[in-house]
């Protein structure tokens, strides 16, 4: 099935030359063609330029099936890549979010058996089938609201085969979704109450059983470990993050949320994909990050939600790095995988441009999941998975106008997307 959209009001992050990444002052550079058409078939991104160029009677002889849609006042952009997310998890955690209100802090939870230990066994009990269902809602959820490739996490399973359990429902969804979807094997996200004294054991459980089973089953395109004070040590992490490479499974790790853990130089010393949350980066993390090919990632949702310090994410940019921004969708710290959100806190909370926020949450998204030669920007060859934008006046507008849903269709792999669940 082949489809035209014509009379684009304005098509968004366009590119002649496939970019890897874009940081520093290129992040203010957002290439758009106004009053403008797209071409898709066979799930590729096929052609695109000014309507004034289009031969339409062309398309029509050549593609019988061609569907027409017209964009009228409406604008067309690459859909949002949310590189870090959680949304594999068996139930959500309200009662827990009073208590933060009431005054305990996301350590003082965790210190009490409750946060991710709290999910962890809930998802001992939950059936395979039911997790699955469960979180293809989620994903159609997202999808809805212009998310066209998302990173998932393992991380609450901390036993063999609730870990295992976990992965094979992300491989499952990859199977059945449309979105682009990665896999992340976070055994190291908390330490199990029975390891708590021992936590060097529960790490060579990670890297002797955990890792030659997730390899074994092709089940992660990725190893993560939450290297923070009061987690894994930057010891464990390079331990895990070693022990994964052995595998082909690069780091995409958290690190520096809840202190200067030195998580991110870590990363960086292993090659990880990219470091993610940094509330606290410094001029030493900025140095590192500077002579890396490592993605620097901010989770405004998490910050937001648990009502920490925010990442310097301004001066990160102006320093030279470049930026990407996802929403840590997990029912602890963000419970929200709504990337419109994360594109209007960028700018409100961490003071981006709306450039900056578009392509914090799309081409620099994409490199942090290695998938920005095939998503993340409007290019000829690339997946087609395109947002048609509602009615709006200005593209400054998506972060501006914040809360409301401002996608009207999604196209994810070529095709309409029709929410099922
Ligand atoms: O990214 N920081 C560590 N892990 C998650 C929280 C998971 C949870 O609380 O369930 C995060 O914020
Ligand atoms: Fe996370």
């Amino acid at each position: 099935m082949a489809i035209l959209i014509k009379n684009i009001k304005n098509l968004l992050q366009v590119e002649k030359e496939i970019r890897l990444l874009v940081k520093g002052s290129e992040m203010r550079e957002l290439r758009t063609i106004k009053d403008s058409w797209l071409f898709i078939d066979k799930g590729l991104i096929e052609d695109f330029g000014e309507m004034a160029g289009l031969d339409e009677p062309s398309y029509y002889k050549e593609y019988h099936d061609l569907q027409i849609i017209d964009a009228g006042a409406r604008m067309v952009m690459p859909a949002f890549v949310d590189s870090h997310t959680h949304l594999v998890y068996p139930a959500s955690r309200e009662i827990e979010y009073i208590d933060k209100i009431k005054g305990l802090s996301y350590e003082d939870i965790a210190k009490r058996g409750g946060g991710i230990l709290n999910t962890a066994r809930k998802m001992q009990e939950i059936p395979e089938d039911v997790l699955f269902e469960e979180s293809l809602g989620r994903l159609d959820e997202i999808a809805a609201l212009g998310t066209g490739a998302v990173e998932i996490k393992s991380g609450y399973g901390l036993t063999l085969e609730s870990e295992l359990k976990m992965l094979r429902v992300i491989k499952k969804l990859k199977q059945v979704s449309p979105l682009t979807i990665k896999a992340n094997f976070l055994g190291a996200h908390s330490i199990p109450m029975e390891y708590r004294g021992r936590q060097g054991d529960y790490v060579d459980l990670i890297i002797n059983e955990m890792i030659p089973h997730v390899a074994e089953g092709n089940l992660a395109d990725f190893i993560d470990v939450f290297c923070d004070k009061g987690f894994f040590t930057v010891k464990d992490t390079e331990r895990i993050l070693e022990a994964g490479a052995k595998y082909g499974m690069r780091g995409k790790i958290h690190a520096n949320e809840l202190d200067y853990s030195g998580g991110v130089q870590a990363g960086v010393k292993y090659n990880a994909l990219s470091v993610d949350h940094l509330e606290y980066v410094g001029d030493e993390e900025i140095e590192a990050l500077l002579k890396s090919d490592t993605m620097p990632t901010v989770l405004p949702g998490a910050a937001f939600f648990l009502g920490m310090i925010y990442a310097p994410a301004r001066k990160m940019i102006d320093a030279g790095l470049p930026l990407a921004l996802a929403s840590d969708f997990n029912p602890g710290s963000s419970p929200s995988g709504n990337m419109q959100l994360i594109l209007s806190m960028a700018s409100i909370l961490y003071k981006l441009l709306p450039e900056e926020a578009i392509n914090a949450t799309t081409i620099n998204t994409a490199y942090a999941m290695g998938i920005s030669d095939k998503l993340g920007s409007i290019a000829k060859g690339k997946i087609a998975n395109i947002i048609i934008t509602k009615e709006i006046p200005t593209y400054e507008y998506l972060p501006y106008y914040y809360g409301a849903n401002k996608v009207d269709t999604m196209i994810l792999n070529g095709k309409v997307f029709i929410p099922q669940y």
